[in-house]
């Protein structure tokens, strides 16, 4: 029996509701299985199932770049929600592999897709930003801002890791997914939403490189500052600290137990943190849409990727309660309960 979520300061809000109107995504061609792992580093099928649950991962093409990426699942999104492009006032690309540094990523989309009329910025929370750029996209719709938002998780981790370092390069993969975000007059929307942040652990997962601590030369590239640094344990540990914490909050606010949830969307970094959070939150794993046995991690984008899968595939319905939560590089941690 479904709960009715009851008053909180957000949902008090959010009297103008907010809903996913359309999802897209798009994962390269190219796969890497862990067999194809195991003949470039010191690595086992075994060893990545076991500890990651992971199986293979989508590897873009030199020339096909987070944009591109990000511009089709945006056109899939688009499509679903029967808009047009020049509807979209708000683009919003969650990424940590942006094209560039400047400009974002998210212009490079607004002229992929035609979008004329809409204002575009990059969001850098790791993992975590799909789910930020939900929050971001929440608020400007509420305040009566902005009527229509594309958020899109976009990643091409390949591009920043080392192939050499087995600790890592077993864990990534490339992708893009995209929502639309709308006022849709209905019930049915967005019901709360958490964000999160612990700069004290900036130094367990990031890139040295390329920025202005540490700018891209010949010496810096040989010592594998381009790529990414991960303490493994600590941010695993961290990890099921953050998403379970984040899950309770976001299900509190929307006055919600997680009996109520239909289907729980997780950063599909590794099985064994899914399985932690499933463990702590006390529901069974099938209650998890997992599909990193697939992708890998493909950081910003995997929420949004599977948020795609399982609305397209009929795993999540209308008037289900999901429950989506993040967490990444920063640290960063998200949740988010959406009545689909
Ligand atoms: N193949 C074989 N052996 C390996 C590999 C590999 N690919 N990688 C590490 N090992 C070895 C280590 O060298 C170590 O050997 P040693 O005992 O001889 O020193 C041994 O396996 C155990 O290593 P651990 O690091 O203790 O392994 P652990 O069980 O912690 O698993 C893992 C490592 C999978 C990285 C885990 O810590 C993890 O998933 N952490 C979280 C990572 C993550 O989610 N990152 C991203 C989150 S945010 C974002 O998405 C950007």
């Amino acid at each position: 029996m479904k709960r009715q979520p009851r008053s909180s300061p957000r949902s008090a809000k959010t009297q103008r509701t907010v809903s996913i109107i359309g999802t897209g995504s798009y994962v390269p061609e190219k796969i890497l299985t862990n067999e194809d792992l195991s003949r470039m580093v010191d690595t086992t099928d075994e060893w990545i199932t076991t500890r990651t649950g992971i199986k293979e991962r989508r590897i873009a093409a030199k020339d096909e770049f987070t944009s591109d990426m990000a511009t089709k699942a945006a056109l899939k999104a688009i499509e679903q929600a029967n808009i047009t492009a020049a509807e979209i006032d708000l683009i919003l690309v969650a990424t940590a592999t942006p094209d560039m540094l400047f400009p974002a990523t998210a212009c490079f989309v607004q002229k992929n897709i035609g979008a004329t009329n809409a204002a575009c910025l990059d969001i850098s929370a790791a993992c975590a930003g799909f789910l930020f750029g939900v929050e971001i996209a929440q608020q400007f719709i509420t305040s009566h801002t902005h009527d229509t938002v594309l958020v899109i998780g976009a990643d091409k981790l390949t591009s920043i890791t080392n192939w050499t370092d087995r600790n890592t390069c077993v864990l990534f993969g490339d992708g893009a997914g995209a929502a639309i975000l709308r006022h849709r007059g209905g019930a049915h929307g967005v019901i709360s939403t958490h964000i999160g942040s612990d700069g004290q652990f900036t130094d367990i997962l990031f890139m040295p490189g390329g920025g202005s601590r540490c700018p891209i030369t010949a010496e810096n590239v040989g010592h594998n500052l381009n790529t990414i640094h991960m303490s493994g344990k600590e941010v695993y540990k961290q990890a099921v600290i953050a998403m379970f914490s984040a899950a309770q909050k976001a299900l509190q606010q929307a006055g919600l137990s997680i009996e109520d949830i239909a289907c729980v969307i997780p950063h599909q970094a590794n099985l064994r943190i899914i399985e932690g959070i499933a463990d702590r939150l006390g529901i069974p794993l099938e209650r998890f849409y997992v599909n990193l046995d697939r992708y890998g991690n493909t950081s910003a984008a995997a929420v949004a990727i599977a948020l795609d899968e399982a609305n397209r595939t009929g795993r999540i319905k209308a008037g289900d309660f999901v429950l989506m939560v993040v967490f990444g590089g920063g640290l960063t941690w998200a949740s988010t309960v959406i009545e689909w």
